[in-house]
């Protein structure tokens, strides 16, 4: 471990808090105190203890970041070359990765995961700024054959002022997932973290200005959803918002939206399928089916949250599954668990409510089922990694997403009755398929509906490949050259000669 990190670890634990965390919104290139003057406590899921504060914004500070977003847009970003804008994002993405590990332990302390978990996200973030580096100077239109009597041609312009909204479970790499496009593309943005979650947008924010980020360009608010998120999502002067969370406020935010004709992106959630055919490599897929569940400790929105198995192999899978759950160990994100906390009391409260009343019912939990906490303080807020076997399709344990570290099992008697589980939910996320023949695996991927299907490896793919769901999944795509369009419109310009 770097001395970097043994340093701020030993701080934090000594002291229950980190020195110069920020605490007041980034607007305008300057910190800044909230109108109403009160804050928000953030808490370390891994004790369950607050461990500091930040500003609760409302619509007063909403309407000073969009003007100052809606400022910069017109009197400065606008007039920055592309070559520079991409500049500017490269040398954010440095900055990243020169403060990678105090980003990772400060994530890894407001969200809980482990800070293994966490310097991969700070990984991708930093990877997310190159990316879309290279793309900020290469956003070009095409030329339209009108005959010899037209001249024609398009121009890629940015759309203008750009809101973000941000959940909990990636709270750094949502905010580059949507904050480097958008800025790349030459538009302004203004960002709301999840409450639960809001320290290191703010320190991207502050990258961001160093890297040479003109003020007002990326402003960053804290607060909740419904006195911060909601008047940013519903202000005129906003050409895009880009959500990602729950199924309801996503909703929420496309209605306050469409009073103002405002384009979004919903990436919302999940309940996505790994469907294993008896033909797989049964080892390899059973610790890639057990990461794509647990990792992060079920807290993601494309988690692969349901087994859908054929019998032949299911009473050996489950077997094996189970014994590696077992075997992992839960703990304070930063003595490096195999599985972090729950961001939340809440939605730890909310995955014990489905488990306990799946017991009530006899469901067969064939490994965990109950909370945790961190085995030396004996503190926190955990949840066993747990599997739930043997399930019907209209089950609400596979209908509705836990968020949490719970696998529902589904047995198949074919790959068609494999399909249609796959399919039989009201989601359209992602789905992981387990076989070694090359032609069932493209058959099911070319019918599965999903945004994203992974072959033998679940979350095979990176910051290059497009992201988003279908059905109640959401809409729109994020990531890859794809994530550019959300924050691009195309004019065209034709003459007469
Ligand atoms: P949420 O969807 O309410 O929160 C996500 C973000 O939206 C937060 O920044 C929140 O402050 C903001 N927000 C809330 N109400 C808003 C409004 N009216 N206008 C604008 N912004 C608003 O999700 P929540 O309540 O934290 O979690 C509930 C469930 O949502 C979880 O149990 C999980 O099932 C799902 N979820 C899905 C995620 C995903 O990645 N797709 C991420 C987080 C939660
Ligand atoms: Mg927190």
């Amino acid at each position: 471990m770097s001395r970097v990190a043994e340093a701020l670890i030993g701080e934090y634990f000594a002291s229950g808090t980190l020195a110069q965390l920020p605490s007041r919104h980034f607007i305008n290139g300057q910190w800044c105190s909230p109108a109403s003057g009160r804050q928000l406590e953030t808490f370390d899921p891994g004790t369950g203890r607050a461990f500091a504060a930040v500003a609760a914004g409302d619509a007063e500070d909403v309407e000073l970041a969009v003007a100052a977003a809606d400022k910069a847009m017109n009197e400065t970003w606008r007039k920055v070359l592309p070559v520079e804008r991409s500049r500017i994002l490269q040398r954010a993405a440095e900055g990243i990765r020169t403060n990678a590990e105090r980003l990772a332990i400060v994530e890894c302390l407001d969200n809980g995961k482990t800070l293994d978990e966490a310097r991969g996200d700070v990984r991708s973030a930093a990877r997310l700024f190159e990316y879309y580096a290279g793309a900020a100077d290469k956003l070009q239109g095409d030329s339209i054959p009108l005959g010899p009597d037209y001249v024609s041609f398009t121009h890629l312009e940015p759309v203008g002022v750009t809101a973000h909204i941000i959940p909990w479970n990636y709270p750094f790499s949502t905010a580059a997932r949507g904050l480097a496009p958008a800025l790349a593309a030459g538009c302004t943005a203004v960002l709301k973290p999840a409450e639960q979650t809001p320290l290191s947008a703010l320190l991207l924010a502050e990258i961001l200005h160093q890297a040479g980020l003109p003020a007002g360009v990326c402003n960053v608010l804290t607060g909740t959803g419904a006195e911060a998120g909601a008047p940013l999502v519903a202000n005129p002067k906003v050409c895009h918002v880009t959500f990602t969370g729950s199924v309801g406020t996503g909703s929420l935010v496309m209605q306050a939206a469409a009073r103002n004709i405002t384009s979004v992106t919903l990436e919302l959630g999940g309940k996505s399928p790994a469907v294993v055919l008896a033909d797989c490599d049964l080892e390899a897929a059973v610790e890639d089916v057990l990461w794509g569940i647990f990792s992060n400790a079920g807290q993601i929105c494309s988690a692969g949250s349901r087994l859908i198995i054929e019998r032949s192999i299911h009473g050996e899978f489950v077997e094996r599954l189970a014994l590696r759950a077992a075997q992992l160990t839960l703990g304070h994100g930063l003595k490096n668990p195999h599985i972090g906390a729950i961001t939340s009391l809440e939605q730890l409260n909310k995955i014990s409510a489905y488990v306990d009343e799946a017991k009530k019912r006899g469901v067969n939990v064939v490994v965990g089922g109950a909370r945790g906490v961190d085995p030396q303080s004996g503190e926190g807020w955990f949840f066993q990694p747990t599997v739930l076997d043997n399930l019907g399709p209209m089950d609400r344990l596979v209908q509705e997403e836990i968020f949490g570290p719970v696998l529902a099992v589904q047995v198949a008697d074919s790959v068609e009755e494999a399909l249609l589980l796959a399919n039989a939910t009201p989601f359209g996320l992602a789905a992981g398929i387990y076989t070694r023949d090359i032609t069932k695996a493209l058959r099911l991927a070319r019918d599965i509906d999903a945004g994203q299907v992974y072959i033998n490896e679940y979350f095979a793919g990176g910051v290059e490949t497009p992201f988003g769901g279908n059905k109640l999944s959401g809409f729109g795509r994020e990531k890859g050259l794809e994530g550019l369009g959300s924050y691009c419109r195309s004019k065209s310009v034709t003459a007469r000669i």
